[in-house]
């Protein structure tokens, strides 16, 4: 007998009834008290990794540095301890339970490239579980987790928690909140190479507006909206006015470097066959409006970090973030360092207006 398209046909149609017959029947387990068997478990498993592998391909790591930890770290604690736990602090029982189970990631990420870890943290792993990163336009910040959990395995309990921050907080500050803001945000823990902003010296109308755009995801940033989540309005404009009265810190002026003398004069005079504009005509003149930013004194990392983003439309921001977005529009790579090189070594003290 020939065998014909129809009995192909037939054959479909009849294993797709058995399948729907056999889930009708109740038959599939999905209580997760019993765990898989080993080789269901094994071909998840499997089925995970080749996924991953694929999913990766293409990706490239930046160049990592030591900025991107206390940041990734201080999220880890936030947003990834509950599971994993950390080698601060055991996984809580109750998520061992879970089926898969969220491992001890010390002996897993060496099994896992860059990228693909980098898959992991921004995508997540559907049926697992394991949630992707929070916003989705941040790659930045994923990346910066791959970097911190390429140190992970070498952190014992006291270096995670000098990276994480809770080492600084545990001072004298009452208000709980406040300590999880300072364990990344506290002074003595930004340098050059900071991806935190510091916050002391902002106006309380910008970081107000600035707390609110991250709550409503007008800006961006995963690490932020899970600091955050849970603070009623009442509780932001709290902390707002609590940063905003703390004076700004003065960083040191490092030496006025090639490149910094660059950015200055960008700066002052902007560059309008370029069409960009003078930085100083918005910000940190003793008029400015105070839903403008002050600049002079933050981390140069954190300063080319946002320029990167304002160019690359993923900043977003307050009420006037159209009007950045537009002033960064046609900075070069180079300008981006020569302008964060110049505000980081500019005093912090509020300088008049250029003349
Ligand atoms: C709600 C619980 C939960 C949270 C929160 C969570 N994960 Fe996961 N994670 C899981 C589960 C479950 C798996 C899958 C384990 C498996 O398939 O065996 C997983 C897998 C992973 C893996 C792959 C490990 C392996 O199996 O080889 C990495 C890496 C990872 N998570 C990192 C993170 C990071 C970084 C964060 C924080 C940004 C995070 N996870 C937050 C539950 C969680
Ligand atoms: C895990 C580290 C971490 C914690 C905890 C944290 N922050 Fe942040 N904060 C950051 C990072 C990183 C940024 C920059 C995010 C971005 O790219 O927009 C930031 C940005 C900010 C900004 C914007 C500043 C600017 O110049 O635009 C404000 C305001 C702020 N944080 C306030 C807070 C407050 C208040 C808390 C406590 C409730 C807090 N942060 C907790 C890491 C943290
Ligand atoms: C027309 C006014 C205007 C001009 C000109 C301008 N900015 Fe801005 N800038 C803003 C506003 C408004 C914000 C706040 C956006 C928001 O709501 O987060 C901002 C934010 C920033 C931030 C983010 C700061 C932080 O704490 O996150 C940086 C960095 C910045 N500007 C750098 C520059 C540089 C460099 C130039 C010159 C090339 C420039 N700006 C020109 C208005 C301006």
């Amino acid at each position: 007998m020939l065998i014909g398209w129809k009995h192909f046909v037939g054959l479909l149609l009849a294993g797709v009834l058995g399948a729907f017959l056999l889930a009708w029947s109740g038959l599939i387990g999905v209580s997760a008290s019993t765990g898989h068997w080993k080789a269901t478990d094994w071909f998840l498993h499997w089925v995970m990794r080749s996924s991953v592998r694929t999913a990766a391909l293409g990706a490239k790591a930046p160049v990592f540095t030591e900025g991107m930890l206390p940041m990734a770290a201080g999220h880890f604690e936030a947003g990834c301890a509950i599971c994993h736990g950390s080698p601060a602090l055991a996984r809580p029982e109750s998520v061992g339970r879970m089926l898969p189970a969220p491992p001890d990631l010390k002996d897993k990420i060496a099994t896992w490239t860059d990228a693909e870890l980098f898959q992991i943290v921004q995508h997540g792993i559907r049926f697992t579980g394991m949630p992707a990163w929070p916003v989705a336009d941040r790659e930045d910040e994923a990346w910066a987790m791959v970097a911190f959990l390429r140190r992970y395995r070498d952190l014992d309990a006291k270096g995670y928690r000098a990276l994480a921050g809770y080492a600084a907080t545990q001072s004298t500050a009452t208000d709980e909140v406040l300590e999880t803001c300072n364990g990344c945000h506290m002074p003595a823990r930004l340098d050059v190479e900071s991806l935190v902003p510091g916050l002391a010296g902002q106006s309380a109308r910008y970081l107000e507006q600035a707390l609110e755009a991250y709550g409503s995801g007008t800006r961006p940033s995963g690490t932020m909206a899970v600091a955050i989540q849970g603070l009623s309005g009442v509780e932001r404009r709290k902390l707002a006015r609590h940063f905003a009265n703390l004076s700004a810190a003065i960083l040191p002026s490092t030496v006025q470097s090639p490149l910094a003398r660059r950015g200055e004069t960008l700066a002052v005079k902007g560059d309008p066959e370029r069409r960009i504009p003078a930085c100083l005509s918005c910000h940190d003149k003793a008029d400015a409006n105070p839903a403008y930013p002050h600049l002079s004194g933050q981390a140069e990392a954190y300063l080319a970090n946002q320029l990167r983003l304002f160019v690359g439309k993923t900043r977003g921001g307050g009420p006037f973030r159209a009007l950045m977005t537009q002033a960064a529009a046609n900075l070069e790579d180079e300008d981006i360092a020569a302008l964060a090189a110049y505000f980081a070594a500019r005093n912090a003290s509020r300088d008049p207006a250029p003349r």
